[in-house]
């Protein structure tokens, strides 16, 4: 059988707690099966920083490279400066690796509670694009510190960029029964970049007849994720509206604890890098309340990405499973993090 090498970032706060019981749940859905995974595990994050001043040397990040994929937990510290292992970790990794696909799934799962009183059938993908936008670290700051400081982050929108990802997003409506893809943006205001989403989406859209094609304003899309989230089916946006989007995606459905996420090089030329949505939850790190679903249900993505189908299927079902008797009551209370990982595991194997 193939062996898949799988590299392991834990990273920072909760995303140790959860990534152990996202492995915990890889081993038992792969035990006995056909398919091999060896995982090496990478010790970044703040305790590295505080170590040794790294974030990610350039050797590592060549050995990461040569792994089929990647799963991370979290990123961040409140001991270190804010956007140290934001920047120089996770979204080096993004941009190295071109991940230009940030692909994070919202499904409201039956019985799951939500904030809304009546949200109908939700399940909608956010195509993220993951290598440009605000992003990049185009910008500065003049005369820091005084009345007069001037502080710029401009945003780089590529034809390229742009491109390739609606060119994805397309590909993914096609392929849903739906087929309908809403582009989100700010061309009202942000004309330079808006038009050029635009412009893109209007161009690749006369490729995919079949594929409905949308659009609102990022201000407009809040409301509707909000009053009528069941109309989204695909919705392509650039880095900074995804990543807001898609915590507010997240809260509709389930809770920041749910949600899963992978970035994705579609061209296969670098290993895609799957993750939970959310962070490092300083407020409520080392105490195993953190709920390691959304670690688990990437799991599942890596190992559909890996094309490992049943494995991933499986892992969806104990997770549903899981949540199914959340809402009936049989699992009441809050459970540990490694409990919530035991019986995932258990379900899936
Ligand atoms: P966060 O997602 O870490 O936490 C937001 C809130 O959600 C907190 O109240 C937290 O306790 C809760 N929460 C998050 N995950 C949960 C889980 N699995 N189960 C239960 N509750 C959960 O976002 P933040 O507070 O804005 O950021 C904290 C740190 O994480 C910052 O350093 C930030 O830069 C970093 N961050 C990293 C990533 C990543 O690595 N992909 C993503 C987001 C934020
Ligand atoms: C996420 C996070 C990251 C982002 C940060 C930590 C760089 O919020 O994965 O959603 O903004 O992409
Ligand atoms: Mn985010």
């Amino acid at each position: 059988a193939d062996t898949l090498s799988l590299a392991v970032i834990p990273g920072d706060g909760i995303g140790t707690e959860v990534t152990a019981e996202a492995l915990k749940v890889l081993g038992a859905v792969l035990d006995g099966g056909p398919a091999k995974v060896e995982t090496t595990e990478y010790d970044l994050g703040a305790r590295r920083w505080h170590a040794t001043g790294e974030t990610l040397p350039d050797s590592v990040l060549a050995e990461i490279r040569r792994h089929d994929a990647i799963l991370l937990g979290a990123v961040g510290d409140p001991g270190v400066p804010s956007g140290v292992l934001e920047r120089g970790l996770l979204l080096r990794l993004r941009f190295e690796l071109d991940q230009y696909v940030n692909l994070r799934p919202s499904v409201l799962y039956p019985g799951v509670a939500t904030p809304l009183a009546d949200p109908g059938t939700v399940d909608f993908v956010v195509v993220r694009e993951g290598t440009e936008g605000p992003y990049v670290g185009n910008g500065g700051a003049l005369r820091v510190g005084t009345p007069a400081e001037i502080a710029t982050e401009v945003s780089v929108n590529t034809a390229y960029g742009v491109e390739r990802v609606v060119r994805d997003a397309f590909r993914r409506a096609a392929a849903r029964p739906r087929r309908k893809l809403t582009l989100v943006h700010k061309h009202n205001v942000l004309v330079h970049a808006g038009h050029l989403w635009r412009r893109t989406v209007e161009a690749v859209g006369a490729e995919f007849p079949s594929v409905t094609v949308d659009y609102l304003h990022v201000d407009a899309a809040t409301i509707f994720l909000v009053t009528d989230p069941a109309r989204f089916d695909v919705i392509v946006t650039d880095n900074l509206f995804g990543d807001i989007l898609t915590d507010l995606a997240a809260a509709i459905t389930g809770g920041i604890g749910l949600a899963a996420s992978g970035n994705v090089n579609p061209d296969r030329t670098t290993p895609s890098m799957f993750e939970p949505v959310h962070g490092s939850a300083p407020d409520i790190a080392g105490q195993q309340k953190a709920d390691p679903t959304a670690a688990v249900l990437s799991v599942a993505m890596l190992l559909e990405h890996l094309g490992l189908d049943d494995a991933a299927a499986r892992v969806q079902g104990a997770v549903a499973t899981d949540l199914g008797r959340r809402a009936s009551g049989e699992i009441s209370g809050p459970r540990r993090t490694a409990e919530v990982g035991d019986a995932l595991a258990a379900l899936a194997s």
